[in-house]
């Protein structure tokens, strides 16, 4: 089996990880059951680009056991969990194209490994397949029922695709089900961020003021968590209505300029380039703290960083590289600009990435089943799968809810009533 990984000799570690989150995953295994019967993927070339990690390779298992002949490639050069890949090549028989810490040519490379494979539908988490279909691979457009995409980035990138005229397949925005941003955007980003930050500088957050970059959902979610800690959250924001929320969440808002004064720790959630800039770098305290948790490593203007440092002292930790700024105070970067929560910590957990790979199995057999009627649009996750998603969840958590009553049904499906 053609692949690329670190070290083969993992794999035992690799499994152990895959199986512990399989235990958190019991909507995906439900959706894995029935594939295993129902094989509604059978004959279907896929090519996955997600972060490799215990999770994806339970997504992998799933649409492998529904019947599709699938292989993955990293979807960031320092997410990958190499024992996981490892695993999936020598336990689960799956292709994986992936080194944890890869150069840029090397992870375009995977990504090119991925597509030789000539997928019939895709998968990405950024939109880095998609593209490289579009600009090096067009000649599989045509054989391509459609993809599936799992981040807000990915996502943003495909809607201007589409509104120039060039995406040329059908694309389901997984993230933008319900039961993905509300969940794994907000939770999910809230806590495995604030994990890799406390696993990169063992930092106590109680007490220092951190700043967020971005009040979307992971920005929301990240806020929430970091003040739980007992840090002063102070929030950066663009967009009018985000900030107003903020400042009614209790949140200290703020621009970058005046953050810079009094933060101890910044962490950018934006989707957009150079949020932290040399004027910002310029203006920080001694020994502050900068890491990015949004999708690609263009928030942290890394290049101004250089060239205003005097001197970069590498990996002073695990993750964290020490800038001596010529005005003689030290910046700390963390994972090298890179989303934090991936690069020093293991990801989201288990619980949350349930529903997200559980929505992105459904949306591919969507896809699959809808052959033929979609078009080169970027398409909303069916409602009734996330509503399906939602209440297996409820009901592997031991929660059940109240159900409209006639009366009830009636009442709000009328008009007549007032007071
Ligand atoms: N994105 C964020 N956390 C993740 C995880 N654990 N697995 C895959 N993709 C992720």
């Amino acid at each position: 089996m053609n692949h690329d990984i670190k070290d083969i000799n993992l794999a035992s570690g690799g499994k152990k990880r895959i199986e512990w989150a399989s235990n958190d995953m019991p909507v995906l295994a439900q959706v894995k059951e029935r594939f295993e019967k129902e094989k509604p993927l059978k004959g279907m070339k896929m090519s996955a680009c997600l972060h490799v990690t215990a999770e994806t390779a339970n997504l992998a298992r799933t649409l492998k056991a529904g019947g599709a002949d699938i292989v993955l490639c990293a979807s960031n050069p320092l997410s990958t969990q190499d024992d996981v890949a490892a695993a999936l090549v020598k336990d689960y028989g799956i292709p994986v194209f992936a080194i944890k810490g890869e150069d840029n040519k090397t992870y375009y490379k995977h990504i090119i490994s991925a597509l030789d494979h000539k997928p019939t539908v895709t998968m990405d988490d950024g939109a880095d397949l998609v593209s490289a279909i579009h600009k090096e691979r067009k000649e599989l457009i045509p054989q391509i029922l459609g993809s599936m995409e799992e981040t807000t980035t990915g996502v943003i990138r495909l809607r201007a695709m589409e509104k120039d005229g060039s995406l040329k397949i059908p694309v389901i925005a997984v993230n933008d089900a319900d039961t993905k941003h509300l969940f794994d955007n907000r939770y999910g980003t809230g806590q495995s961020t604030i994990d890799g930050i406390i696993r990169a500088t063992d930092s106590l957050l109680a007490g220092k003021v951190f700043v967020v970059a971005g009040y979307g959902w992971c920005g929301k979610g990240l806020a929430m968590r970091a003040k739980g800690m007992g840090a002063n959250v102070v929030i950066t924001e663009i967009n009018p209505i985000k900030s107003l929320e903020a400042a009614m969440d209790g949140f200290m808002v703020m621009p970058m300029s005046e953050a810079v004064k009094i933060g101890d720790l910044f962490c950018t959630l934006t989707g957009n380039i150079h949020v932290i800039r040399k004027e910002h770098f310029e203006g920080m305290k001694n020994g502050a703290m900068v890491c990015n948790s949004g999708h690609f490593n263009v928030e942290i203007d890394i290049g101004a960083l250089e060239t205003i440092s005097s001197k970069i002292n590498k990996s002073v930790r695990n993750f964290v590289d020490q800038y001596v700024l010529k005005n003689g105070k030290s910046v700390y970067l963390l994972g090298e600009g890179r989303l934090i929560n991936l690069a020093a910590a293991e990801g989201h957990p288990a619980c949350v990435m349930d529903m997200s790979f559980a929505t992105q199995a459904l949306a591919t057999e969507h896809v699959i089943k809808n052959k033929g009627k979609l078009e080169p649009k970027v398409y909303d996750v069916p409602k009734e799968i996330d509503q399906w998603v939602a209440s297996l969840k409820l009901k592997s958590m031991g929660i059940s809810i109240d159900t409209l009553t006639k009366e009830q049904e009636k009442y709000l499906a009328s008009w007549e009533e007032g007071t």
